[in-house]
């Protein structure tokens, strides 16, 4: 099974459609009592057939060749203590952390479905051979990959690899003095992280990206952040405060930046967790129906879950569905992110 749609491959041919068809009318016309409702009726149950056969393939509307984000948050743990975030209060046990393979094997099945895979987390360094194995296999694969990190366990080994990769990295930097740098952490490394920064755009120049989170804490401080980047030539994004079940507070209302009119390009994304449930968005509890995750990678093929009926429900509510948390970077088309 495959998620492109690839004619030749996977349409059967003319005879079987036409089989098919007979085989649906003539149980159906053995039905029809009255003679004179006997051509409407037909005519009615040829649309219906018709509409059927197109209906049968629906993923092909949402998946397509390199038109998906993979995102996977490949641990809840981290090494920061983020007052905005609530994900390291949760690390997943150890026997529940999903093994490297399964996700690696998850994405040879759809590579050529990917514009890019993305790992986050908690801290994905926690888990750099793995963080490095993925970088590998997607290099392989052609696809390219962005890992968003705290930069606390950056290495000039990991960038030197990293670079010929020829990957992206997001560093998470949401003040550029010590004081706050240290107040938003939660832990005192301003020291430690400022020289892994440099490092990092001394080895990876233009394949290193800057992202802050703006809420009312960090208002202040991310136009000074915007101009260190801009002073060091590194490209910047600003992600708006979401809850992440931390304490920061939104900046901006909430109305004034999603529009109604562009659906959420998370419909187009496949989301991993640390343990290896599939979910449409990080934020599908807001979905009823995509309440429960859509299945589990270290149990069933991702191409299966993805084709489930469910899974193609959700899709369809994405395609309107606007909550504040379609102003994620990970829920916007990358060409707007960074400038
Ligand atoms: C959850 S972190 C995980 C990766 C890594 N630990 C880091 O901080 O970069 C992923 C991104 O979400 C951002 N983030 C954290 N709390 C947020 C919040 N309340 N609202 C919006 N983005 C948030 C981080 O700044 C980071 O850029
Ligand atoms: S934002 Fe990133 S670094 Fe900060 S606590 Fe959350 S996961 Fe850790
Ligand atoms: S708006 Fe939020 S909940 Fe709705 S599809 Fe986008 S990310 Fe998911």
């Amino acid at each position: 099974m495959s998620l492109i749609y690839r004619r030749k491959s996977n349409d059967p041919s003319f005879t079987h459609v036409i089989y098919d068809y007979i085989g649906e009318m003539k149980p159906f016309i053995k039905r029809v009592r009255k003679p004179h409702l006997l051509l409407p009726m037909v005519l009615f149950k040829s649309i219906e057939w018709g509409i059927y056969r197109w209906y049968k393939t629906p993923i092909r509307r949402f998946y397509g060749v390199k038109g998906n984000e993979l995102i996977y948050m490949i641990t809840n743990a981290c090494n920061d203590r983020c007052p905005k975030c609530g994900i390291w209060e949760r690390p997943e046990p150890r026997d529940q952390h999903l093994m490297i393979e399964h996700f690696i094997n998850c994405l040879k099945r759809l590579h050529h479905n990917l514009y890019q895979v993305t790992l986050t987390g908690g801290e994905p360094l926690i888990f750099k051979k793995d963080v490095m194995l993925i970088a590998e296999e997607a290099k392989k694969l052609n696809v390219p990959m962005v890992t968003i990190t705290n930069g606390r366990f950056l290495e000039e080994a990991f960038l030197t690899r990293y670079k010929e990769l020829g990957h992206i990295l997001v560093i998470s930097v949401d003040s550029v003095e010590r004081e706050k740098w240290n107040e938003f952490r939660g832990r005192k490394n301003f020291d430690i992280v400022m020289p892994k920064i440099m490092l990092a755009k001394e080895i990876l120049g233009d394949q290193l990206r800057i992202q802050s989170v703006l809420s009312k804490e960090s208002a202040e401080e991310i136009p000074k952040v915007r101009d260190w980047c801009k002073q060091h030539g590194i490209q910047f994004n600003i992600q708006y405060n979401q809850d992440f079940g931390g304490t920061w507070t939104n900046a901006i209302s909430e109305e004034v930046n999603y529009d109604n009119d562009t659906p959420c390009a998370a419909r187009k994304n496949i989301c991993i967790y640390p343990n290896g449930d599939v979910v449409k968005c990080f934020d599908h509890r807001r979905i009823p129906l995509a309440k429960e995750p859509l299945g589990n990678i270290a149990k069933k093929d991702i191409i299966e879950i993805l084709c489930t009926k469910r899974s193609t429900e959700v899709s369809k509510i994405m395609k309107t569905c606007n909550l504040p948390c379609k102003n994620m970077s990970c829920n916007k088309p990358q060409t707007l992110l960074f400038n």
